[in-house]
């Protein structure tokens, strides 16, 4: 049973949603949901992918609308039909993903939307130091006639933010706001968080890094399967009694344990090379090793990984395969090569998110289903089935749309695609980015059945506690280079590597 709803102190607070239910078609993405948010509180909201987390934000934000339920701001019943609602009420979400306009700039972004009454270029210079202010309060130098797209990810992220002080917003909600930031960007943020805190706003954080929620959080509220479970303070909270609460089951460790032999070099590379973003790096990769590569965002981790896909081309150095010496041209040839990159970045290039879930599954393997006509369609939905099955994919339907499945969810969609193929190097850009503690566990479990198979496996990765769970040996990049390897993972400590990262 969920516990009671918390009331707040004598004063009401300042946002609550009662009782909130809603459908999509084939799905009850929640069901009589609740949440309090207090001022000057940082309140977690918890729960597996697909639990409901951001159908529930989008409510704030007046994209959705709910079924039933209640929302109040500072006591008063408000139906939010749309965005200039929300801002009226003084409601800001971040979303998962950004709403930024990419060509304009920074200052551009900023206002856009707030009419100014003032001549055009009096305001651009106004608004270019009201910028500028808010940008350092945030604690971030950013020019702000900088354009969106050259920005990095935790810029465009304070741009986000300052847009929410800008309109004087109370209530900030910030659905992973640390998915693609280096630790240090998540320091930022923060100490940008704590700050809005201590001047009584309320912020509504969702994550699926649990530490963070330990470092930033008062309160936390737990959703599963669209269900309001409970709101518990914190610092009542172990990490185990979190997972239990989100997942409805506990984990008695949180990597697998791995059975594999390390055994002949499949993938050796020298003096690999793209400037600026990669420099002279060398490294082996063994059958049924994983092999970690971190560092900061920025590092070079990610360009490395298109080089040996052939998405890019190096400038210099070489790549073999078992030793014979390969010319990897094209994201095909790698492909042919047995090489196969699993991307972070599953929006751009990753899935076709107007395409069917079962569509997106099969593009990449027409080749292996389709020699066999009618068959193919059988082969290819047991295929997709049984994936759907182990994985935990929660989806109404294999012709559900993949922009309708949970942040989540698309991840594993991608990850499920690739894994059809038979690629025997397989190189995983941020594997559990956005996914949730629960299916993390079988992802990890993938890539070591995936290991004691005999594969050779590249595991690129910001979050430290999971490089040093997952990898044998680690490699540590910044500004282009390998700046050290940790040879035995297991031994070895997160200060270790953040004093690589930085060097
Ligand atoms: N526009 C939509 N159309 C159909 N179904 C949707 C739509 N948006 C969300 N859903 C479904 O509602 C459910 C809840 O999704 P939601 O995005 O709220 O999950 P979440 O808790 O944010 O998960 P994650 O941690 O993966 O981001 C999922 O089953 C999802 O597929
Ligand atoms: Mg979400």
């Amino acid at each position: 049973m969920p516990d009671a709803v918390t009331t707040a102190d004598a004063s009401s607070p300042l946002l609550r949603m009662q009782g909130i239910s809603k459908r999509f078609p084939g799905v009850r993405a929640l069901h009589e949901a609740h949440l309090e948010l207090r001022a000057g509180e940082v309140l977690a909201l918890l729960g597996e992918n697909g639990a409901g987390k951001s159908t529930l934000i989008k409510m704030l934000a007046g994209v959705h609308q709910p079924d039933e339920g209640s929302i109040e701001v500072h006591g008063s019943p408000l139906s939010i039909s749309g965005p200039m609602v929300a801002r009226q009420a003084g409601i800001a979400v971040i979303h998962q993903e950004f709403n930024l306009i990419p060509a304009l700039s920074a200052r551009e972004n900023l206002f856009l939307g707030q009419e100014r009454t003032r001549l055009g270029w009096l305001a651009a210079g106004h608004e270019r130091r009201e910028a500028s202010r808010l940008f350092q309060r945030l604690g971030m130098q950013i020019d702000p006639d900088r354009a969106v797209r050259d920005l990095t990810v935790a810029q465009q992220q304070v741009i986000e933010i300052a847009r929410a002080l800008s309109f004087n917003a109370r209530i900030i909600v910030m659905d992973e706001p640390t998915a693609a930031l280096s630790p240090r960007e998540v320091e930022g943020l923060f100490k940008s968080i704590r700050e809005l805190r201590s001047q009584g706003y309320g912020i509504i954080y969702v994550s699926h890094r649990l530490d963070e929620i330990f470092e930033v959080c008062d309160r936390a509220t737990f959703l599963r399967d669209g269900q309001y479970i409970a709101t518990k303070n914190v610092s009542e909270l172990t990490r185990e009694k979190m997972i239990e609460l989100m997942v409805g089951r506990s984990l008695d460790q949180e990597f697998p344990k791995r059975k594999s032999q390390r055994g002949a070099t499949r993938l050796a590379v020298r003096g690999l090379t793209r400037k600026p973003t990669v420099r002279d790096v060398s490294f082996e990769l063994r059958r049924g090793e994983v092999l970690g590569l971190t560092g900061l965002i920025g590092a070079g981790r990610t360009e490395v990984a298109r080089l040996l896909f052939g998405a890019d081309r190096a400038d210099a150095g070489s790549v073999t395969l078992d030793g014979k010496a390969v010319d990897l041209r094209s994201p095909r040839q790698a492909i042919a090569s047995g090489v196969c990159l699993l991307t972070e970045d599953r929006k751009s290039q990753g899935l076709v998110l107007n395409r069917s879930i079962l569509e997106n599954f099969s593009l990449p393997n027409l080749k292996r289903f389709a020699p066999w006509g009618w068959i193919q369609q059988r082969a290819e939905r047991k295929a997709f089935q049984e994936f759907v099955g182990q994985m935990r994919i929660k989806i109404s339907g294999p012709a559900q749309l993949a922009k309708q499945l949970s942040g989540g969810n698309q991840q594993k969609i991608v990850l499920a695609k690739w894994l059809q193929r038979n690629a025997d190097v397989i190189i995983f850009d941020e594997p559990t980015r956005g996914i949730d503690v629960g299916a993390k566990f079988e992802i990890y479990q993938l890539i070591n059945n995936l290991a004691e198979a005999g594969k050779a496996i590249l595991m690129i990765s910001s979050e430290l506690p999971e490089v040093l769970g997952m990898a044998d040996r680690i490699l540590v990049m910044h500004g282009g280079r390998i700046t050290g390897e940790i040879p035995r993972a297991a031994e070895a400590t997160q200060e270790q590597i953040m004093e690589l990262a930085v060097r």
